[in-house]
């Protein structure tokens, strides 16, 4: 199938160069002529493991090409994804200023032949759908000065749940393909487009094996509307996941319970289920914050107001900040102490700092007057170019972070700081004390190792 892809973003790129890797003809359209030299070098603009081989892949094969040249393109493909950036606005509402630059030019490329399903990949807020229609039939006017006809095109919603990190392996074997849709023909070209993941009829990449017992994906047809909410919905329920077992761990520390036993007695319960009930220093990254913002505004316009996403907002704030009072409470004034922190990446795996709890931490911590020395293993580029305004110090490696340091605060639970001994981190550390901000070691290890130990909820 001929397909286009608006933005060479995270979700563009792996979108893209999975369904080239399925046998379809993706032209991906970005207008960062940066991004376009990158990509035709064969070199991923992000870090996601995987993506660069296959993106080569796809691009020798003669499957996948970048262009900035829309208008050109658009017009000969079945399928057209709008995958573009939708940042906040100061209010917490989505920017769709790049959602309408691409349907304006989908509608000055269209010409009727073939049938479009125009694609929101988007997360976009509930009912921007009617939007990008509007805006399709405006480009096609700009052109020939009348609206196109509406058998030509219709505008479907087909969120992505992909996680950083694993972008590939989710994009190949999700739990499911959610179609949103008003037309049936375009339900079936969707269905026919994704047609190799529902049946797993494809040949595995090296780098992402298919795992045991995924011999088929759950298709969700539905209206455009559900669709949007179901990315909306999906994101808050696990944003509210997260909020619940930090509540709960605010709770046990309370009472001498321990959160990791808790969360484990409470999700072997299948209607719970185990996952994302870490408790630490709560969620951040691209989507749960704005999702979670963009859902509580769309409430609020309806006059509806959302208690338990204002309560899940309201834990996670907090949460961010608990590491700190903890450090004052066995460092006493953090005025003029050295601290190191391990981890700036809003999670591990991924070099992304959007939301990161760390960055609450860090600012916090100089605030208070506090020497600030970080490590992490792939994030600390992307902090000293995002974020100069930060007068920290950066360290070679997890061990020169410690020295002479009075303690640590873990933010990101890199695997690699496993690697570490508790004893070397004691020995290095001037005061031993480690605030465990992801309940990353065993707490009694960690004092027998000789360390002043305190994690979260335990
Ligand atoms: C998320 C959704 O999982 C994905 O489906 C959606 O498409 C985009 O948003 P992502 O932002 O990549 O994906 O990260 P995710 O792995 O979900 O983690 C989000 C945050 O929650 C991280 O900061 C992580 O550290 C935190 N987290 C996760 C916890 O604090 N506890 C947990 O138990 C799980």
């Amino acid at each position: 199938m001929r397909v286009s892809v608006f933005g060479a973003g995270y979700v563009g790129l792996v979108t893209g160069a999975v369904l080239a890797d399925l046998g379809h003809h993706v032209t991906l359209i970005e207008v960062s002529e940066e991004k376009i030299a990158l990509i035709n070098q064969r070199r991923s603009p992000i870090f996601e493991e995987g993506l660069e081989s296959l993106l080569a892949r796809s691009i020798d094969q003669g499957r996948l090409s970048i262009t900035n040249d829309a208008e050109s393109v658009v017009g000969s493909s079945e399928v057209i994804f709008i995958a573009v950036g939708t940042p906040p606005l100061p209010d917490g509402e989505a920017d769709l200023r790049y959602v309408r630059q691409a349907a304006l030019a989908i509608g000055r490329g269209m010409h009727g032949h073939p049938r479009q399903v125009i694609v929101n990949k988007a997360t976009v807020p509930i009912g921007s759908a009617n939007l990008v229609e509007v805006w399709v039939q405006d480009g096609y006017r700009e052109v020939h000065g009348r609206a196109p006809s509406s058998e030509w095109y219709t505008v479907a919603s087909n969120p992505e749940f992909l996680r950083e990190g694993t972008a590939i392996f989710d994009t190949l074997y999700p739990d499911r393909i959610v179609l949103g849709a008003d037309e049936a023909w375009a339900i079936d070209r969707l269905q026919e487009l994704y047609r190799p993941i529902l049946e797993q009829s494809f040949e595995p990449p090296p780098e992402s094996p298919r795992p045991n017992g995924v011999t088929s994906v759950p298709v969700v047809v539905t209206d455009r509307i559900s669709s949007e909410m179901i990315k909306y919905a999906a994101n808050a329920f696990l944003a509210t996941k997260i909020s619940f077992a930090n509540e709960i761990a605010n709770i046990s520390e309370r009472v001498g319970a321990d959160i990791v036993q808790v969360m484990r007695g409470i999700g072997l319960d299948q209607r719970i289920g185990g996952r994302f009930l870490n408790a630490g220093i709560g969620w951040g990254g691209s989507c749960f914050g704005k999702d979670m913002a963009a859902l509580t505004v769309t409430a609020e316009e309806y006059g509806y107001q959302p208690r338990l996403l204002h309560a899940t907002q309201d834990v996670n704030r907090e949460q961010r900040l608990l590491v700190i009072k903890r450090l004052q409470e066995a460092l006493k004034p953090v005025k003029g102490r050295r601290i190191a922190v391990w981890g700036v990446a809003f999670k591990p795996g991924t070099d992304d700092l959007r939301d990161a709890p760390s960055l609450t931490i860090i600012e916090e911590l100089l605030r208070l007057g506090a020497r600030v020395r970080v490590y992490d293993p792939i994030a600390l580029d992307n902090l000293r170019r995002l974020r100069p305004d930060l007068e920290v110090e950066f360290a070679d490696s997890a061990e020169d972070a410690l020295d002479g340091a009075d303690a640590l605060i873990l933010a990101t639970e890199w695997p690699s700081f496993a690697e570490i001994p508790l004893a070397t981190i004691a020995d290095r550390l001037t005061r031993g004390i480690v605030i465990d901000g992801r309940n990353f070691w065993d707490p009694e290890a960690a004092r027998q190792a000789g360390l002043q130990y305190r994690g979260i909820g335990r």
